[in-house]
């Protein structure tokens, strides 16, 4: 059996806001099709981390490949165009246009009418309760809604990537659990997905593969399973 080469590896990034690194030497890698996930205290990184792979907190050491081609030093738009797609913290939709304004703006690169019509059947599909909203402005549909609508947005795009951060935070059990079984659901349509979450249990539970981040160090990595045996991890975020 051989191993696939990875869609996406981080190989030795430290990156910086000022003089200090955040990340002081990170690689990973991601395997196509998989779900992988950076666990992680606050402020240990990893949003800074997905800053990094999009082109927005460039590494000054180190580089990032996706499928198999540098994209460090790119600007963020041409990063997006090979395929990647992020879900920011904290969503961010946009408050003063529809739910399907807000999931065509994630389309804006797609030039055909009928596609993006497809695609956004497709966003309604996974999310009926958007397709019930659809004219309804994002900005008032309550917290759980407006994740749904950003990782329509994000999907919009049909990324061979989606990078989700802590998609979960905020929400209430109910909608923590619908997201991440839609998490699965978008993995099982073929999209790889590099998550952050800081909902350990959860995370461990849906992943493949899985680092853990801690000030701007990776200090353990492995299979979800591994991981979730591991004492050092348990007794960190197990509580
Ligand atoms: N724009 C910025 N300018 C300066 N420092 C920053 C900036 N953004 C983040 N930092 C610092 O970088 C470190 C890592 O932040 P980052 O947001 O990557 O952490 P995180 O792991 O995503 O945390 P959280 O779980 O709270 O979202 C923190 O010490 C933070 O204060
Ligand atoms: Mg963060």
């Amino acid at each position: 059996m051989t191993t696939p080469a990875p869609l996406l590896e981080v190989d030795g990034i430290r990156a910086a806001y000022d003089r200090v690194d955040v990340l002081q030497g990170v690689s990973l890698t991601v395997a196509p099709g998989s779900i992988t996930c950076i666990l992680g205290a606050n402020g240990a990184g990893k949003s800074t981390l997905i800053r990094a792979i999009l082109g927005l907190t460039p590494p000054h050491t180190g580089a990032i490949r996706f499928d198999g081609q540098a994209i460090h030093g790119l600007p963020t738009h041409r990063v997006i165009a090979r395929g990647i797609a992020c879900i920011p913290e904290g969503r961010k939709v946009f408050p003063k246009m529809t739910v399907e304004e807000n999931l065509r703006v994630g389309a804006y690169q797609v030039d055909d009418a009928v596609e993006v019509a497809r695609r956004i059947e497709q966003a309604y599909t996974l999310f009926p309760r958007l397709q019930e909203r659809r004219t309804q402005l994002a900005g008032t549909m309550s917290g759980g809604e407006q994740a749904m609508v950003s990782i329509g947005r994000g999907l919009m795009a049909q990324p061979r990537l989606l990078i989700v951060d802590e998609p979960s935070l905020g929400l209430s059990p109910l909608y923590v659990k619908e997201n991440f079984r839609i998490i699965g659901d978008i993995n099982k349509l073929g999209i790889t997905v590099l998550l952050v979450e800081q909902n350990v249990r959860q995370t461990l539970a849906i992943a493949h593969h899985g680092y853990v981040l801690s000030q701007g160090r990776l200090v353990a990595a492995g299979t979800a399973q591994a991981l979730a045996a591991n004492e050092e991890v348990r007794a960190a975020y197990f509580g």
